[in-house]
């Protein structure tokens, strides 16, 4: 194959295309319930506005800085008949457009038990934001006999409570007060209240072969949401599908389940599915041509089912005529309260920001994390890893991490060895070491029961683990055969103890903390288990891994003596994960489906704030061809989180291990990520800034542009790369590239295609090394392409990549501007920012200028008026292939 060149299509700005729906082979569908087989779900799905009870909102008054009402049946009838309560209702307001409304019932009118609010993923900072609502003005909107109650957001926009029906929405005042994204604009707000369970009441479940006593009885709570002038909606994760999210119901669409938010451990997922997989994040973005974005959130851990209602669906006698342009939604969770965000935007980037200021700005992370992680399950002795760490030097690849799976523990006793295969850890990490390598072990939330563990005996003493319904310490099986899970919302609960074997350079991966017990309904923990307070299993299941995440991340900062970065890998995710580490999207398939899905799927991870993520290259399940492995090696570079993974009854696939050629074509890969290490760099330090992800959808970039609304093929690194991966053995023929429009080009084997935005500079690292760590102090390259004014602009962030000492200042930032042939930079860093200063001993020693038009070779450097001659000019097809500034 090697030089036979070769085209693909690249959709540039403009082609439009689904994925193909193809269901295969060995994923276990029967284990997992259907909406159909969730009561909770059916009977929501199967709400219309005419069946369900007409709310209004009633003694409306601003309490504390807060509006707040009552929501009451608006028939006396409906009320004694149905026996419920007023539900309250309160709404805020946060700076830079965040409105949020919570609902519950009324404590103090004695519900059975206090419903779970949500702890610990709204940051502290954002409760200062919050504005002191003063006053709130009465308004009758058109079309309506009664008032509504209006209050000040911003000079762009006012959020509204209309009384009757009850109705939340956010308005944009600049645009003829038109509804940006509002909740129960169909009348489908339903509220399960919590009561005494009657004689005739029957409230079990059953799964299968398990059962759910459900002792508190149906206790769900769903609505609509819709988003106004929005053409498509996309976040939710996580599911293996497409980025723009399908409808899931409504005229015209094949009926399918609703995307499924619940933590679970899916054996061989299919990679176009709505089924949940490991994480759940309940925000969801919309973006379209006359509106730009808007976000909700829904801050709620229980199970959630989500539709999105196709074009043209009315929820039966549609309560309003809303205009046609917007994207309905209907949302369903089995637990909890209401605890939702409505966020205006206008632009995607604001609305990431917006979203990140409640959840956390994702962590500003190790720099050695950020560059390529060699994994396996297993790497089976010291002499193994040893051998795997050698041969990347032998072929002169280099690598950062090498990762440890379970068989490294004594008996899958997490924090142990096994002192045949490990008899020296500690050596081991110390030889990794010295080439500025690092390790990783895994440590999973399932606890083996055996008395002679001291972990096992000190959480069975303290009471750390999580109980079953009859109160006694729940057991279910996961790899260590019969285990115990610690209990995430105990206050005693931590991990980094004394982790014997373990050096400074050793960091954490943590699984099965969906949570995952294989003996449980759908392989995951009884929804009837008890955490601390009495708390169901039903209402955290969806947080129980970010609670054990963040529990590590912890460990780790202090295991540093709150000096260091932690680096986790989670595989279970919440709303918040990004401030705890890195996600990777589980166990794919060596399929070229699965390199393909996973683009959307990391993609719509960085939509939802979590920026550090990527999928297991080569695919964890099966053996893929070798081509399929390069193709991966060459997309994967590109991820955020670029690590190698593969099953224990898979061939062995280092790089080196398919023959020159192909060794040679993933070393260029990984060459590719380590060049691009100070500008990935800089990337994420914005991402820990503002929210807004590393790897971008094209209309992150481009909002306006709406064929990219849908693609998912290619995607942004920052404002100035366009990655288009190959995801077929056959590629399609063509030429051209400029934006606007769909291009074809022809692309080798050697390469995916890359491509630089006019009017951007980013730095590289051009010298290979062993690892990023031994590239600190070399210099750099910095490629300026022009765009049609001969201008050009971008960063550099820059500081020791490990400690926090970046939050005192001790960072550099610099901003780079060429324009009217002079190139300068700009210190970004504020004035305020600390003390702190970062001493860097390394210089700019290449500058790459592209597409710019004098031709001119000289350039004069200031204040030395030192005479350059040797001006590197090339032309505006960006490749990393060999030596790029070379040619
Ligand atoms: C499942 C994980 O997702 C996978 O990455 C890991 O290798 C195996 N469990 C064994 O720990």
């Amino acid at each position: 194959m090697k030089n036979k060149t070769q085209t693909l299509s690249l959709l540039f700005f403009l082609l439009f295309q689904f994925l193909c729906f193809n269901h295969v082979h060995s994923w276990k569908k029967e284990e997992f319930r259907t909406c159909h087989q969730t009561p909770f779900c059916k009977r929501a799905r199967s709400r219309t506005s005419s069946t369900s009870t007409p709310l209004i909102a009633t003694d409306v008054t601003i309490s504390d800085g807060n509006l707040i009402a009552k929501l009451v049946a608006k028939s006396k009838q409906e009320e004694t008949q149905q026996n419920t309560n007023p539900l309250l209702l309160s709404l805020s307001v946060y700076q830079n457009g965040v409105v949020r409304v919570t609902i519950d019932e009324d404590r103090s009118l004695n519900p059975p038990k206090s419903r779970f609010h949500v702890p610990d993923v709204v940051v502290s900072e954002f409760q200062s934001t919050k504005l002191w609502l003063q006053r709130v003005t009465q308004e009758t909107l058109d079309g309506d006999d009664s008032p509504s109650s209006v209050v000040y957001v911003s000079d762009g926009f006012d959020a509204v409570l209309r009384h009757d029906p009850f109705e939340v929405f956010v308005r944009d005042k600049s645009n003829g007060n038109t509804r940006v994204v509002s909740m129960n604009s169909h009348g489908l707000f339903d509220f399960e209240q919590l009561k005494g369970k009657g004689e005739c009441d029957d409230w079990e479940e059953s799964f299968r072969s398990h059962h759910d006593k459900r002792p508190y009885g149906p206790q769900s709570i769903s609505f609509d949401v819709t988003f106004h002038g929005a053409d498509f909606v996309y976040g939710i994760p996580e599911h293996a599908t497409g980025l723009a999210l399908k409808p899931t119901k409504g005229p015209g669409v094949e009926e399918s389940e609703p995307y499924r938010l619940f933590n679970l451990d899916v054996f061989e997922y299919i990679h176009d599915s709505p089924f949940g997989l490991y994480g759940s994040v309940p925000f969801m973005l919309s973006h379209g041509k006359q509106r730009g974005s808007s976000g909700f959130f829904w801050l709620n851990a229980a199970e959630m089912q989500i539709d999105v209602l196709g074009s043209g669906w009315d929820a039966e006698n549609g309560i309003s005529k809303l205009p046609k342009n917007r994207v309905d939604t209907l949302w369903m969770s089995e637990a909890g309260v209401v605890d939702a965000f409505f966020f205006v935007g206008p632009t995607p980037k604001d609305v990431l920001k917006q979203y990140t200021s409640v959840t956390g700005m994702p962590a500003m992370p190790q720099l050695f994390s950020t560059a390529y992680h060699q994994c396996r399950w297993n790497y089976k002795d010291e002499e193994d890893v040893e051998h795997v760490d050698s041969k990347f030097d032998e072929f002169d690849i280099p690598y950062d991490v090498l990762w440890l799976d379970i068989v490294h523990t004594d008996g899958k006793k997490y924090f142990t060895w096994d002192n045949v295969l490990f008899p020296n850890p500690e050596e081991m990490q110390r030889k990794i070491a010295v080439k500025g390598r690092h390790m990783v072990t895994i440590v999973d939330p399932h606890i083996k029961c055996d008395n002679s563990f001291p972990l096992h005996k000190e959480a069975t003493e303290k009471g750390y683990y999580v109980k079953d319904c009859n109160g006694n310490d729940y057991d279910g099986w996961c790899w260590p055969g019969s285990s115990s899970y610690l209990n995430m919302l105990s206050p005693g609960v931590g991990l980094g103890g004394n982790y014997v074997g373990s050096t400074p350079s050793l960091y954490i991966w943590n699984h099965m903390n969906e949570p995952s017990v294989f003996n449980g309904p759908e392989v995951t923990m009884l929804r009837d288990a008890l955490h601390i307070g009495g708390v169901e299993h039903r209402e955290v299941h969806n947080a129980y891994g970010y609670y054990f995440h963040m529990a590590t991340s912890e460990g780790l900062v202090k295991r540093g003596d709150g000096k260091e970065r932690p680096f986790v890998l989670s595989r279970a995710l919440f709303a918040g994960t990004q401030m705890y580490g890195a996600i990777w999207t589980g166990d794919n398939t060596a399929e070229w489906d699965h390199l393909r899905v996973s683009v959307p799927m990391v993609l719509t991870l960085g939509l939802t704030g979590v920026s550090f993520s990527g999928a297991d290259v080569g695919g964890f399940f099966g053996n893929p061809e070798p081509e399929l492995l390069v193709r991966w090696y060459q997309l994967g570079a590109f991820y955020p989180f670029f690590r190698a993974h593969a099953h224990h009854d898979t061939k062995r696939r280092e790089p080196w291990l398919f023959g020159e050629g192909n060794t040679e074509l993933i070393r260029d890969a990984i060459h590719v990520r380590y060049a691009l290490l100070p500008y990935y760099y800089t990337l994420f330090r914005e991402a820990n800034t503002t929210g807004v992800p590393v790897m971008r959808p094209l209309w992150m970039e481009f909002p306006s542009e709406e064929a990219t609304f849908s693609n998912d093929e290619a995607f942004m690194i920052g404002n100035s790369l366009l990655v288009q991966g190959i995801y077929t053995e056959n590629f399609r023929t063509g030429n051209i590239y400029k934006g606007g429009a769909t291009h074809k080009l022809a692309v080798t084997e050697e390469s995916i295609a890359v491509f630089m935005r006019a009017g951007t500079i980013i730095t590289r690292k051009d010298r290979f090394r062993r690892s990023s760590t031994q590239m600190t102090n070399d210099p750099y390259t910095l490629v300026i392409a022009v765009n049609s004014s001969q201008a050009a602009e971008g960063e550099l962030y820059i500081d020791d990549g490990s400690s926090f000492n970046f939050l005192q200042g001790a960072y550099i930032h610099r901003r780079f501007i060429f324009k009217d042939g002079k190139l300068t930079s700009l210190d970004l860093a504020p004035a305020s920012n600390g003390n702190a200063r970062y001493p860097v001993n390394t210089v700019i020693e290449r500058i790459i200028l592209l597409g710019h038009a004098s031709g001119s070779k000289n350039a004069l450097v200031e204040p030395s008026n030192q005479k350059v001659d040797n001006l590197i000019l090339n032309s505006p097809h960006f490749g990393f292939k060999g030596k790029t500034h070379q040619q």
